[in-house]
């Protein structure tokens, strides 16, 4: 090594990135398996992201109703509007219902029916019977639903002894000869020290990038890191312009109103006081699926039934509640809607408007978790080395458009789909191959170089000009003419990282050292999303174009596969939704036209 840090090596049969549900499900996983684990987070564990979750875990448990996991399955691709691979998504609702159950052995403190069952809630495009009446399969503990898996998550991986590298930050992952990935490179923010790990198998657990946007539900810590790291590596992401607005973010603040407000019976209205959900989705009204929530609100506002000095948002009306229900299943929004909105819920509606919240793109995978590089002969042809799991993957089971509380099923049902395939292909304490002699000596190499840039830029100044650009450019419609403009004003904002000032050179808990590494990574993904977003000449659930208002199943029945070169150039290329199921035990769902 040339550079001047001091490196410490680990090796270890599995590294994890990050630690929220997905990563720690899969820690815990791996470490019962007996593979020596290593987890990496940048944040404490329980501040990851998964602690924000609110609504619900979905699972067809049917403890209110009838209930069956082919109604949810059916639901999670008709959600997903037929972009979703049908194999995953038959695995996910399948093992739901063991994964939720095996979440109350560990502890998790879901609230109780009065037998004594797990308590579920309504959610949207949650149904029975094939879309014929609306289902109870949100499983909550009150409105933290998030915040109670991850705590009992992160208890069961130090009961199982996992090791955990707090505060450190992924640089970039380290290959072998062969294109094998084989480690990852981290800086640890306390002491400045960097630490090369060396696995068998590295596991992107990094989650979503909502951060690329400048209205977002996600926490400032929401910069899809792994995402970046793939991008560098010249491997691709998948389906990035599935953007998905929360319908009920707090107008101004951001912060998540948890459609389980809904799901207790709450609805929207417009100036003229109308439910106007009525209008957009008849059967489900205010529980349709989240894009069709979203655009109704937009609809809304731009004809000029807004409310507000601004005529730019919604009521989220809860006060017809009773005050009981409020304080004990919506304790938490009700809280927050009084600290960021100024509101008493039992008294006043709550002023909501459409935000980021989710990304159903992100890095293809199989169910496995097993990381896709697709090549011309073989779409499904997996990265040796690498698995990525929760929001930073796409596995595909959210398509083109998630049900609320699917994520959180998500993050514990692949976390543990990634350790059990990590077991068939890994024998614990096998020998570790010598690594290159230059191993990660690129990444210090380009830390070195944006540590001590000679620009003249704040990072927050190209932080805010790219998360601008993506909230005018790439929101919840879309037309050629403005995502043309879109990938032009992104590609510039992508220029100015070359002109990015740091003012701190240290190497110790240097924040804006470590904020720069983020927009770095926010950037990439900013720029696959715009020209992704770009080429695709439909309105397939969260991408809704103006200028091609139908889906297209013949053309685009098809999943966007985005590369970026070392110049920011974007290559796009395309492979098939999966339309085969896992067993004969259900059909393929054929395309329907999708009505709630
Ligand atoms: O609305 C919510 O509680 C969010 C849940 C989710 O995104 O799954």
């Amino acid at each position: 090594m040339t550079n001047a840090y001091k490196i410490i090596d680990h090796q270890y049969d599995v590294v994890v990135v990050g630690a929220g549900g997905a990563g720690l499900r899969a820690t815990l996983g791996m470490c019962a398996t007996g593979l020596k684990t290593a987890c990496i987070s940048k944040v404490f564990p329980t501040r990851s992201h998964t602690v924000a979750a609110q609504g619900g875990i979905s699972a067809a448990l049917g403890n209110l109703d009838e209930d069956n996991w082919r109604f949810h399955m059916y639901d999670t691709v008709k959600g997903a509007d037929w972009l979703g691979d049908q194999d995953a998504i038959e695995y996910m609702c399948r093992h739901a219902i063991p994964a939720v159950l095996e979440l109350e052995k560990f502890g998790v403190p879901f609230s109780r029916t009065e037998d004594g069952k797990i308590y579920q809630r309504q959610f949207g495009g949650h149904t029975k019977n094939y879309g014929k009446e609306m289902a109870r399969r949100a499983c909550a503990a009150a409105d933290r639903t998030g915040h109670a898996i991850l705590h009992t998550l992160y208890q069961q991986c130090l009961k199982h002894k996992a090791e955990f590298f707090v505060e450190y930050f992924a640089l970039d992952l380290i290959f072998d000869e062969n294109g094998k990935c084989c480690g990852v490179m981290t800086w640890n923010l306390e002491d400045g020290t960097i630490h090369r790990f060396q696995a068998h198998m590295v596991v992107l657990a990094t989650g979503g990038h909502g951060r690329t946007f400048f209205s977002c539900t996600g926490a400032h810590t929401c910069t899809g890191d792994g995402n970046g790291m793939i991008l560098r590596a010249g491997l691709p992401l998948q389906d990035m312009e599935f953007i998905q607005f929360h319908p009920t973010g707090i107008y101004g603040a951001g912060c998540l109103i948890s459609e389980g407000a809904r799901g207790e019976g709450g609805y929207l209205t417009n100036s003229k006081g109308e439910r106007f959900m009525e209008k957009y989705a008849p059967n489900a009204k205010d529980l349709a699926s989240r894009d069709v929530v979203s655009r109704a609100i937009t609809i809304e506002v731009n004809e000029g039934r807004g409310v507000g000095e601004h005529k730019d948002h919604a009521w989220l009306h809860l006060e017809h509640l009773d005050p009981a229900v409020l304080q004990e299943r919506l304790p938490g929004i009700s809280e927050t809607a009084k600290v960021f909105g100024g509101v008493d819920v039992t008294k006043e509606p709550i002023p909501v408007v459409p935000t980021v919240h989710y990304n159903m793109g992100g890095i293809p995978t199989n169910y496995h978790g097993e990381v896709i590089c697709p090549t011309a002969e073989n779409p499904d042809a997996v990265a040796p080395g690498l698995m990525s799991i929760g929001e930073a993957a796409c596995v595909s089971v959210h398509g083109a458009n998630r049900l609320g509380t699917n994520s959180l099923v998500d993050l514990v049902v692949f976390g543990r789909a990634a350790a059990l395939r990590a077991k068939e292909l890994i024998k614990p304490n096998t020998a570790h191959p010598k690594l290159k002699a230059n191993a990660g000596e690129e990444a210090l190499a380009k830390l070195d170089r944006i540590r001590h840039s000679k620009g003249t830029t704040p990072t927050s100044e190209v932080r805010l000009d790219m998360q601008k650009t993506m909230q005018k450019y790439c929101s919840v419609f879309r037309t050629q003419e403005i995502l043309d403009k879109g990938c032009q004003e992104i590609d510039r904002v992508a220029k100015r990282f070359g002109d990015v000032r740091i003012a701190d050179k240290s190497m110790i808990w240097n924040t804006d050292l470590m904020e720069t590494l983020e927009l770095e990574n926010l950037l990439g993904q900013s720029v696959v999303t715009m020209h992704s977003a770009a080429k695709r000449e439909e309105s397939r659930g969260a991408h809704a174009r103006d200028d091609f208002p139908d889906r297209d199943d013949k053309k685009w029945m098809k999943h966007t596969v985005s590369w970026m070169d070392s110049q920011n150039k974007v290559k796009l290329s395309y492979r098939p939704v999966h339309t085969h199921t896992l067993t004969d035990e259900v059909e393929y769902i054929k395309p329907q036209k999708r009505v709630y």
